[in-house]
Formats: structure tokens, sequence, C-alpha cells
């Protein structure tokens, strides 16, 4: 049995949770100890986020104890695992606490905001012989796994150029409103704009150069415009922007134009367009948070890792959004060389 705790219980914690009790239901063996940052009576409240309500209240809590404090839930529940869902200022400390003391961690995107924070996470992993997982979740969308075939498999050809696009409505149904907050979450760029920078990184590679403006009109670090030159010449072009009013449908929209083919990723769906047929790819419609929590519980049951979960990798993805950041902030191009780096 895997005893569990989650740490932040917002819209994502629900998320998680909603998740791990599915996941108990199909047969792992898992067990709900402690919840931290809300109480009994809370805890049946529903959330709305922009991908839809999370209702966590039908979940047996009989065995769970709620805290205010991580340190003290993790010094007395002493769980195999935690789930950390709280704000991205706070990922690095409740994560190195917990892999400190042996304990396996999931942690919510971006890795933190700074990449000395990811490498101290890393590193507290290393050294006590814990998991560390970050929830980058797109990595395991059904649509960008057969993206990501499509490119390495050159099932159309070669790459020509592609295009990230992510647009939001302001996010207002945040925790006293930290999100908006640069120094807390990195604004737009750091918060949104990196799904998509981690899916350059993790299905094309990392950038040889990039460039990138950003605004802010209405609220700190809103969108960011980014132009890629990989390694090898192609062209990739990714825009987001949180700024929309607040009737604005979230839209997320990926276009990668193929020697033979153009695909387009959008609402869930993978069409190829050819010169002579539209093919539209099936999927079994599972959520990416379901396919990351069951990733993660099975990383720890057979103490295995991938590439998928790398903290490497994302580690890479952190560094591309911070170097985009500076872009933006220095009016430059920034040059991309990990492997000095390294
Ligand atoms: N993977 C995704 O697509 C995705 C989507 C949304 C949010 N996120 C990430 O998830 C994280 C949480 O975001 P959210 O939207 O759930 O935010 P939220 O504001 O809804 O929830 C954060 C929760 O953390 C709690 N909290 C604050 N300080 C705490 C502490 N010291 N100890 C315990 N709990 C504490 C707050 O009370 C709140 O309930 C962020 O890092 C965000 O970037 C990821």
């Amino acid at each position: 049995m895997l005893k569990y705790a989650i740490i932040g219980f917002g819209g994502l914690g629900r998320v998680h949770l909603s998740n791990l009790n599915r996941l108990s239901k199909e047969g792992y063996d898992l067990n709900l100890v402690a919840i931290c940052g809300t109480t009994a009576e809370k805890f049946k409240e529903s959330v709305s986020l922009n991908l839809g309500d999370v209702d966590c209240s039908d979940i047996d809590i009989s065995n769970c104890s709620f805290y205010d404090d991580y340190k003290e839930l993790i010094d007395k529940e002493n769980p195999d695992f935690i789930v950390s869902a709280v704000p991205t200022y706070l990922h690095k400390e409740v994560a190195v606490y917990a892999l400190s003391h042996g304990i396996n961690v999931f942690s919510e995107k971006p890795m933190a905001l700074n990449v000395e924070s990811c490498e101290e996470m890393i590193k507290a992993s290393k050294n006590n012989n814990a998991f560390l997982m970050i929830g980058q979740c797109l990595r395991f969308d059904s649509s960008f796994v057969k993206l990501k075939e499509y490119v390495e498999n050159k099932t159309f050809g070669k790459v020509n150029r592609a295009e990230f696009t992510r647009y939001s409505q302001t996010p207002l149904w945040t925790w006293n409103n930290w999100i908006l907050k640069e120094d807390k979450s990195g604004g737009c760029i750091i918060d949104m704009h990196i799904h998509d920078v981690d899916l350059i990184n993790w299905i094309f590679g990392t950038p040889k150069s990039i460039h990138s403006v950003m605004t802010e009109n209405k609220v700190e670090a809103e969108a960011i415009f980014t132009q890629y030159e990989m390694k090898d010449g192609t062209l990739i072009l990714s825009s987001a922007d949180w700024s929309m009013p607040q009737k604005f449908p979230f839209e997320a929209k990926c276009l990668v134009n193929f020697e033979k083919a153009t695909v387009v990723i959008k609402d869930n769906s993978v069409v190829v367009y050819t010169d002579n047929e539209v093919i539209e790819e099936t999927f079994d419609g599972e959520s990416y948070f379901y396919n990351e929590m069951k990733d993660f519980v099975e990383c720890i049951t057979k103490k295995c890792t991938s590439e998928t979960t790398s903290t490497e990798s994302i580690l890479d993805t952190v560094k591309i959004v911070m170097a985009e950041v500076k872009s933006a902030k220095e009016k430059n191009t920034i040059y991309i060389n990990m492997e000095e780096e390294k």
C-alpha cells in the first residue's frame, strides 16, 4: 500500500485527488492519509477552472487528516508520496522538504521560478533516492504523443515549420490571485506558455536561438510571442496571451507543416491534411491528468523512470523559458547551448 498526501488543495490539488481516487478504484493500492491547505468542511466545495468544474465531495475522507502546515504533515504522516499543487513560488521548498525526508514527490508545473531552484529539486531527489516528477501534463496527451511519433518517424517527411498558440481569459480563480503576480507565478510566460515550450523541447529538441517579445497592458507578463530557430534550421513560432476578456473561451492550437502534410491539433483532435485527403486521428479520450498520475504511481511502484518523466529534460524547458524572458526584457536574440552549460 502507498500512503499519500495532497499539499495545496485548490484547482489542481482537487484534479489530482480525483484521479488518484479513480486509480485506487481501478485496483492501485493507494491510501489518502492527509491533505494540507483545507479543512474537512471546505473539502466538499467544488472549484471552477478554465478546464471545467472539479468536485471531490464524494471521496471518502474518513481516514484523512487535515493540516495547515506541510512540514508538520510530512513529519507526522511520513507518506510514501506527496502531490504538491501549491502556488508556484512554493514548489521548490515543498518538494525539497519532502524529498530530503526520502518521500517521492509529484510537483505541479512549472518546475520552479528559476533554474537554480530546479537544480536544487533534482539534487534533493538524487541525494535522497526519492522520485521526483513534474506535472508537464501535455507529455501525457495522446495528441502530442502522436505528433512526437510523426516527427521522430518522419511519417510525413521533415518538418518545414510549426506554430503553437495558447490564449486564455485572465485567470481570476486562484487563491489570493497569486497567479497574477509575476514574482509568484512568472505570469503567462512561465505559468501558461511553458506548456508549449515544454512540447517544443520534448518533441523538437532544444532550439539554437530564440527571440521573444512580450506585452504588459493589463497584468504583469501577460503575453509572449517567440520565434525559435531549431538546430536543423526549422522555424517554430509560439504565442501565448492571458489578457483576454472573461467571456473569451480558452483556446490552444498547434500546427505543424511537414513536407507531405499539415497536422493540426486543437480541442483534443489531431487532423492530418494532405493534397488528397483529410485524416482525423481518434484516441481513447483519456485525460492527460489521469495519464500522468497513473505514470507517476507506476514509476514509484516499479521504481523506474522514462524520457517523458525526466526532470533533466524539464529543467531544459525551464532554461528555454527563462531565455525567452531574458530575450523579451533585453530585446535581444538569445543563443542557447545546453551542452556547454552541462
Ligand atoms: N498542469 C496544468 O495544466 C496546471 C493547470 C493549473 C494550475 N497548475 C499549477 O498548479 C499549481 C496550483 O495551481 P492552482 O490553479 O491549483 O492554484 P489555486 O490557487 O487554485 O490552489 C493553490 C492552493 O494552495 C494552497 N496553499 C497556499 N499556500 C499553501 C501552503 N503553504 N501549504 C499548503 N497549501 C497552500 C491555497 O490555499 C490553494 O488552495 C500551480 O503551480 C499552477 O501553475 C497546473
